[in-house]
């Protein structure tokens, strides 16, 4: 996959395109799995009493309602994204849940994240950390605002998986994947970018090493569904 397919604009322009189609094609396109998948990474976060969490590239904020429904009532969440068109749905969301005094839904790139040091009891990443090109440094910065002892949990597709599963999976996501998604999102090509930013992303064990390089400790992961999603965490040092 060339560079250039992960330049920010082009990324941010891509998401606020299928923005309107996003958590209709994640439900089709996962066969519900999905849902499961933010759930368990979302219990990867500590449990703590009054709890700050930060929902990097929470898109239609998904996760950030996950958070608040499995944490502790004084739970807070701050969810973020580079994508208007995005965020404009993940706010109608959390208004309708009537949530908006929990979780504050703003704008930020996951590679220059404006809060201090410090700040959270952990940061998630939801499918987002596969679309940024300098993916280390945006690592870096999730760990950068979580307090010593908190935890960054990564969850994403895996390029790699079962020897059985593999050529079932490469099919599903080369050639039904970008159909469906072509079909459902009306956007011709939208759902191309997927299976390559997928089939791009580094190996477990090479990812695991980029988390420990940004200094993080404790760093494991954990394979869903024969492989198709990862979750990684780390704990603050
Ligand atoms: C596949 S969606 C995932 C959304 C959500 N986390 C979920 O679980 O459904 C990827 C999101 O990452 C966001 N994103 C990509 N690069 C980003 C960056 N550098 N900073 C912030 N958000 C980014 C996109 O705008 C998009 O909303």
């Amino acid at each position: 996959m060339n560079k250039q397919a992960k330049d920010p604009e082009k990324i941010q322009t891509m998401f606020s395109t299928i923005a309107p189609r996003y958590d209709l094609l994640n439900r089709v396109l996962s066969l519900g799995i999905d849902r499961s998948w933010r759930k368990f990474a979302v219990g990867r976060l500590p449990e703590r009493e009054n709890a700050k969490f930060l929902d990097i590239a929470t898109g239609t904020c998904d996760v950030a309602l996950e958070i608040i429904k499995r944490h502790l009532p004084g739970t807070r969440v701050v969810a973020v994204d580079f994508s208007e068109g995005m965020l404009a749905l993940g706010r109608e969301k959390v208004r309708g849940a009537g949530l908006e005094d929990r979780i504050d839904v703003r704008f930020a790139d996951v590679t220059s994240l404006p809060f201090d040091d410090n700040t959270f009891d952990g940061s998630i990443i939801a499918f987002g950390i596969r679309n940024v090109q300098d993916y280390k440094k945006g690592i870096g910065e999730m760990g950068r605002v979580v307090k010593s002892g908190g935890k960054v949990v990564i969850l994403e597709f895996t390029s790699v998986q079962s020897r059985f599963f593999q050529p079932v999976f490469h099919f599903y996501i080369t050639k039904i994947l970008p159909f469906i998604g072509e079909i459902v999102s009306g956007k011709k090509g939208a759902y191309k970018y997927l299976p390559d930013s997928m089939l791009d992303f580094p190996p477990p064990e090479k990812f695991k090493q980029a988390m420990e390089e940004t200094g993080l400790q404790d760093v494991g992961y954990c394979k869903l569904t024969f492989g198709a999603a990862i979750v990684y965490t780390g704990t603050v040092r």
